[in-house]
């Protein structure tokens, strides 16, 4: 244990408030686990419309957070104003940082309902970024001053790049720590941006904050923060070479000595088969015959044919290129063809994907259902319900759904990259395997490692069930990770008390 920090928490969503995908699970869960070892943690979050929304919503449970205004800053002329809350059902301190940009807009809070950009996401996310410097500099009143800065994804790189510009001599900034979550997102905006935002002009230069012709957000983390994280040790690995790189692999390599790989956790409270509220039966490895329940239940509620027997498998994510849905598109409809498996998806994205799952569902009502939007509760019902969970993804930084699946005895198939490969063990030891990887992404990779799954499914339950109690036995929690981040806060601290 380490000793106490000031750790100012800078995301663009996090669950319950707010949450589009996994980075939400993180931010909701790490913050609480630090608190827990003994921090005093400030979680910044953008006062989006819903955010508010969902803390009313709570307020019907009779257990709302307060909501508190505190004080406006003046950034640029504009005022930017701030309220205080907790995230509903914890002790974690939020600090929301309203303008109008994020609190009168309805809506998805990266893109429009067409899945464009919102045109202003620069501007959004810088004075995001400046208020939460002030709020780390203790300049905003609130009596709180941050011994250390984590920042996360491209909406929160500039806060890296504006505390290396203040004064180290006069003012002692806050250390910083900057996670990808995902390097495929960079917040990349138009050369005019810089200007725009009164940017030093300087920053105009590939050691710094260009890409390619663009101004790019994600850099200011990567260039400027004192350490930098993602979430898995094998998406460590993988992001510095040019494949999973993105154009960014070269300076990761640069980095490489302050760069670490730390597996997300899991919410325990949240994700627990034994006590989830959404469940229609409650379970533990003791009792896995109640798992059937839900896969019943689950059936009868999409209307799936639920034949004795036959294996349901499940999906859940962002309709995107990344989840590998196309291996998916390919290889499922022969299954589907043969009657030998039924399906759930859950999710929604691009509209080309949600037309050829919607269509598929068509030619084979009693088999496939395809839910599209996005639904909390029916997540937690296929992950307790369906035997197989598909993650077939061309890439994945961490992946939450495969330790939600593991914790629930669901046993995940995946493509074997990033934190999926660092999560999921397919080999012939009964003591160890707990689900099924391929190596390749190619449907011929996918048809066969889910033919070998449903072999063992249909042939060998004892063998099954083996997998499914050492998936089940797993600590996935956000202990063992909250300690390896403390590490890493600290070594950037021990710099910065240096310089
Ligand atoms: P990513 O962050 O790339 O989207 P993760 O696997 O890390 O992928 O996290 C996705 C999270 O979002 C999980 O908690 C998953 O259950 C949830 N999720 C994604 N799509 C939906 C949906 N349509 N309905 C409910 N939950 C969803
Ligand atoms: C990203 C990644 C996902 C990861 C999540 C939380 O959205 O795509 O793999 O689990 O962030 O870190």
């Amino acid at each position: 244990m380490s000793r106490a920090m000031n750790i100012l928490w800078l995301a663009s969503e996090a669950f319950p408030l707010i949450k589009t995908g996994g980075l939400a699970d993180v931010a909701g869960a790490l913050p609480r686990a630090l608190i827990k070892r003994g921090h005093s943690v400030r979680l910044v979050l953008p006062a989006y419309q819903s955010v508010f929304q969902r803390l009313e919503a709570h307020g019907i449970d009779g257990k709302a957070p307060p909501l508190k205004p505190r004080g406006t800053l003046i950034l640029d002329g504009r005022e930017v104003r701030l309220w205080q809350t907790r995230l509903p059902g914890t002790r974690v301190i939020v600090w929301l940082v309203d303008i109008p940009e994020f609190s009168r807009r309805v809506g998805n809070p990266y893109v429009t309902a067409e899945g464009t950009d919102w045109p202003d996401n620069h501007r959004r996310f810088y004075t995001l970024c400046r208020a939460a410097v002030e709020l780390a500099m203790g300049r905003a009143g609130l009596d709180w001053k941050a011994d250390l800065v984590h920042a996360n994804d491209w909406q929160g790189g500039m806060a890296c790049e504006l505390l290396a510009r203040e004064d180290k001599e006069t003012t002692r900034p806050p250390a910083t720590v900057f996670t990808i979550h995902n390097l495929a997102y960079h917040g990349l905006f138009d050369a005019s941006a810089l200007q725009e935002l009164g940017l030093p002009p300087g920053l105009w230069h590939p050691d710094y904050l260009e890409f390619y012709g663009q101004l790019s957000f994600i850099k200011g983390g990567l260039v400027f923060a004192d350490r930098l994280t993602t979430v898995s040790p094998t998406y460590a690995q993988e992001v510095q070479a040019p494949a999973a790189g993105c154009g960014l692999d070269g300076l990761l390599r640069a980095r490489r000595h302050h760069f670490y790989g730390i597996l997300n956790g899991i919410d325990a409270k949240e994700w627990n088969p034994k006590r989830d509220v959404h469940l229609v039966a409650h379970y533990d490895h003791r009792h896995l015959e109640k798992k059937d329940i839900n896969k019943r239940a689950l059936c009868s509620q999409l209307r799936l044919a639920n034949e004795p027997g036959t294996p349901l498998l499940g999906f859940i994510g962002r309709m995107v290129e990344q989840k590998g849905l196309d291996l998916l598109l390919g290889t499922l409809p022969e299954f589907l063809a043969r009657n030998d498996i039924q399906v759930v998806i859950l999710g929604s994205g691009m509209a080309d994907y949600e037309e050829a799952f919607q269509r598929l569902a068509q030619d084979y009502p009693a088999q496939l259902s395809v839910q599209l939007g996005y639904n909390e509760a029916l997540a937690h019902q296929i992950e307790a319900g369906v035997d197989l969970f598909l993650m077939p993804s061309l890439f994945e930084p961490c992946g939450l759904n495969q330790l939600y699946s593991l914790r629930y005895g669901t046993l995940p198939l995946v493509h074997a990259v990033g934190g999926l490969k660092d999560t999921v063990i397919d080999n012939d030891d009964p003591a160890q395997a707990n689900g099924f990887r391929f190596n390749s992404a190619t449907t011929g990779a996918l048809r066969s490692t889910l033919k070998r799954a449903l072999a063992l499914y249909r042939d060998h339950p004892e063998a099954w069930r083996a997998r499914q109690l050492n998936a089940m036995g797993g600590d996935y929690t956000w202990e063992r990770s909250a300690a390896e981040y403390e590490r890493v806060y600290e070594e950037a601290l021990s710099d910065s008390a240096l310089a």
